[in-house]
């Protein structure tokens, strides 16, 4: 304990020196909330600072770009379009870097090269970014995966009237989303299926997962007074281990099962390459030295797209599911319009989102008020720079609360209603240039997953909507669906939802 003390200390003497030396050199931070000496707001602000919620609330005080001192990691809120506007427009490169909480690093600490999403900007983030955009999200492979992705919808499918004995009890729609999710992406990283819901390895996945995001959004001590970093005082390092070297092992398997198991004669014949094919030719050279990966930088990079490519998409779907099962005259609006194009025995086709407005503005809706990643993924300045007339100074970490300006009331009318009619006549897309609806960032670090998504996530409301009529278990009617959100890294629900997938006859 006496270590400690001095250690606080410590930090207090360190930090009141170079507040002093701030407040001398005359710099102009955004504003916000009065702290105390060393700690800043931790105290006051409390789990309200890693709060999507909480930190709306405080942006309605102190403007759309306010300052948080959280012990020694200082941090900038941007809360409007406006400020939005200015840090992808303007101040894209200097703020392109990555906060990595200590949580974070047990996983970048198994690799040297393998992680994208909390790789500082450089040339080994690049490397990947531009294997993403060439090789894995580009319209042609993404078309070549329309079969694999027809037949992973129709899996989930076969598995949610399996669990509901065709339409007997209800079922938690999100664990199905979620293995579809899964294998859709088992099969653009290692062309195979990967789980069903009986499998252990899916289970133990999809609880993992859940896990991880979980402690990731505990707030540590150890991010604000770096001295604690050592002890790691609420065991986050230890848990997080614990999981990401689970989830690690069981990415890691598939990989092992990959490369040992060769792939099938017709898919040779196809040239058809996988994740993995494009990850290990790499690593045969180039002749450039950042082409190679090792095997645990090639599992890193597996588990983090399977962490970022299956909450993020179960999320939405399921909100999108909650949403239509509250408002019953959009689901039902929704309905007709699917049953002019589609039926129980002829599937949505992508080539059929063209001519389903309805449905793509029910998707988009549900992104406007439910973003996955509400505070995006923390950015960092990597140099100093201005924003709407502040200074930012280097290594201050930066939120982005897309969650909050997507229900800007200066921006949305009726902000906080589950209207889809307003994407109806507009123009506004999610494609990082409209500011005041950025639920897939901007700029460099702009999610590379966004053409997959933009795909999955109306394909998988349509078949769940086609395959069964859904009827909430009994006991909850529409107005009592809970729409409370439960707060983590990924915007996920309080409570799983729960309904009965009676299956709809021809
Ligand atoms: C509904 C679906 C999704 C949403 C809303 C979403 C949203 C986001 C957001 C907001 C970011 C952070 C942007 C920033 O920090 O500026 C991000 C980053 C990322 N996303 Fe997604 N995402 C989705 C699906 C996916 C999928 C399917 C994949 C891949 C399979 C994926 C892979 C990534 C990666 C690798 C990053 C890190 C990029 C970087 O740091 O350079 N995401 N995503």
């Amino acid at each position: 304990m006496d270590i400690i003390l001095f250690l606080c200390a410590a930090v207090c003497i360190i930090c009141m020196c170079l507040r002093s030396l701030r407040l001398a050199s005359g710099s102009r931070l955004p504003p916000g909330p009065r702290g105390f000496p060393v700690f800043g707001n931790m105290f006051q602000l409390g789990s309200q600072a890693r709060s999507h919620q909480g930190l709306a609330k405080l942006a309605a005080k102190y403007g759309p770009l306010m300052t948080l001192r959280l012990g020694c990691m200082r941090t900038v809120v941007v809360s409007s379009s406006g400020a939005a506007r200015e840090m992808f427009k303007v101040n894209d490169l200097s703020l392109a870097g990555r906060t990595v909480y200590e949580a974070m690093k047990v996983d970048v600490a198994q690799s040297n090269n393998g992680s994208i999403i909390t790789a500082q900007y450089g040339p080994s983030w690049r490397l990947l970014r531009r294997l993403c955009s060439r090789e894995f999200f580009t319209s042609g492979q993404l078309n070549a995966m329309k079969t694999i992705r027809n037949n992973c919808m129709e899996d989930m499918v076969r598995f949610i009237r399996e669990e509901s004995e065709h339409g007997k009890k209800d079922v938690e729609v999100a664990k199905f989303v979620f293995f579809m999710n899964f294998n859709l992406l088992g099969n653009l990283m290692f062309s195979r299926n990967l789980v069903d819901p009986k499998s252990k390895e899916g289970n133990e996945f999809y609880a993992l997962a859940a896990k991880i995001m979980e402690v990731v959004a505990e707030p540590n001590l150890a991010d604000f007074l770096p001295l604690l970093k050592p002890f790691d005082l609420q065991r986050i390092r230890k848990k997080m281990h614990y999981y990401t070297e689970k989830a690690f092992e069981i990415t890691a398997g598939f990989t092992r099962a990959r490369i040992q198991a060769s792939k099938s004669k017709e898919e040779r014949e196809k040239g058809k390459k996988d994740f993995l094919d494009v990850l290990l030719n790499f690593k045969d050279g180039n002749g450039d030295e950042l082409s190679s990966f090792s095997s645990e930088s090639i599992n890193a990079l597996a588990l983090e797209m399977f962490i970022a490519g299956t909450d993020t998409t179960t999320s939405v779907v399921e909100w999108a599911l909650a949403e239509l099962l509250h408002n019953p005259q959009i689901m039902n609006k929704l309905l007709d319009e699917l049953s002019g194009v589609a039926g129980p025995d002829r599937g949505i086709e992508e080539a059929d989102l063209e001519s389903l407005p309805y449905l793509r503005a029910v998707v988009k809706e549900t992104l406007r008020l439910h973003p996955p990643l509400p505070l995006m993924v923390p950015h960092r300045a990597m140099e100093s720079c201005t924003m709407m007339g502040y200074e930012i100074p280097k290594h201050t970490q930066v939120l982005v609360n897309t969650w909050a300006i997507g229900r800007d009331p200066e921006t949305w009318e009726d902000p906080h209603c589950f209207k889809p009619e307003r994407f109806l006549d507009s123009a506004i897309e999610y494609k990082g240039q409209h500011f005041e609806y950025l639920p897939f960032g901007s700029g460099r670090r702009m999610c590379p997953g966004m053409p997959l998504a933009h795909r999955l996530l109306p394909l998988t409301v349509a078949a769940l909507l086609l395959s069964f009529d859904w009827v909430l278990p009994e006991g909850v009617d529409p107005s009592t669906v809970d729409m409370r959100e439960k707060l983590g890294i990924t915007l996920r629900r309080a409570t799983p939802l729960r309904a009965i997938p009676l299956p709809r006859r021809s």
